[in-house]
């Protein structure tokens, strides 16, 4: 297996051609992909054919398929690796996937949890004719790019991560009870490459710690635009597989037509808790 590795963009995500990941990746390749996978943060494999069988092993070159965290109710159906992302529903109209139409907010996956996801793949099965292309940020150039001020302001502190996509008012800190929800490191220093990547969101993120919610509210807005970023935009081919580090990196959603069909499947790869880089550097 020869692997070739074409970067998409200055900063962010790469091409693979030469893997056919329906079969077991061999451990050069494997290497190469994990390089890769840390430098260019997303990697992308066009014209992948996989079973649901075939999809669950894709990224065993990273490390642990992971069981899917959101509710049943909320996901259309009871497979435990693999999501179906869509807008499409059955006979009876019930959808057949979550997270179905229209566009989506930057975000981190799972950052109300313990231990988020370190990976995120999706794979393209159905597509609509125009829209619905993923947008990604690539969050150690968010860091990078903030004012030596502001990243003063932030050394060693925590944001509130909740997981709560229904509403567009966040819970304050005294409203958490039935929120499930995580305090992380708002700078996280990446375990492998050791660089520093700013982790918060305007989905998911309700506050940072040691002020007043005024306080909080004004902070956020000012790092809110630094996270969103497009370091590379994703347009959709039948077969595409994308890859990417969810330490590092936020991803968001174009629109598209709701009349049309649109089905990813979707899968993630276990991560440990997050590191914060304070902590890491002493
Ligand atoms: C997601 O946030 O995982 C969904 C992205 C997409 O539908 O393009």
């Amino acid at each position: 297996m020869t692997v070739e590795i074409i970067p998409c963009t200055k900063t962010m995500a790469a091409e693979i051609r030469g893997v056919d990941l329906s079969q077991p990746v061999d451990d050069d390749s494997a290497a190469t992909l994990l390089e890769a996978w840390h430098k260019y943060v997303l990697l992308l494999f066009r014209d992948q054919k996989m079973t649901d069988q075939q999809l669950k092993n894709s990224a065993a070159w990273l490390g642990k398929t992971s069981q899917i965290a959101m509710p049943v109710d909320r996901r259309g159906d009871d497979d435990i690796e693999i999501q179906k992302v869509s807008n499409i529903r059955d006979k009876a109209g019930k959808p057949i996937g979550a997270l179905g139409d229209g566009e989506m907010w930057f975000h981190h996956d799972n950052s109300f949890t313990e231990a988020p996801d370190k990976a995120t793949w999706l794979y393209a099965v159905e597509l609509p004719s125009t829209g619905g292309n993923t947008l990604f940020g690539n969050c150690y150039e968010s860091y990078e790019a903030l004012p030596k001020e502001l990243k003063k302001e932030i050394e060693g502190r925590k944001v509130l991560q909740v997981y709560d996509f229904t509403i567009r008012e966040k819970p304050r800190r005294n409203e958490l009870a039935d929120v499930p929800h995580y305090w992380q490191p708002v700078v996280v220093q990446h375990p492998v490459t050791g660089r520093k990547a700013l982790y918060l969101d305007r989905l998911m993120t309700a506050a940072i710690d040691g002020g007043s919610d005024a306080e909080s509210d004004e902070l956020l807005g000012q790092l809110f635009p630094y996270i969103e970023r497009i370091d590379y935009e994703h347009e959709w081919q039948l077969g595409d597989y994308v890859i990417w580090d969810n330490r590092c990196s936020v991803h968001a959603r174009r629109d598209f037509p709701a009349d049309e069909r649109r089905l990813l499947k979707r899968g993630k790869v276990e991560g440990d808790p997050l590191l914060s880089a304070k902590i890491a550097a002493a």
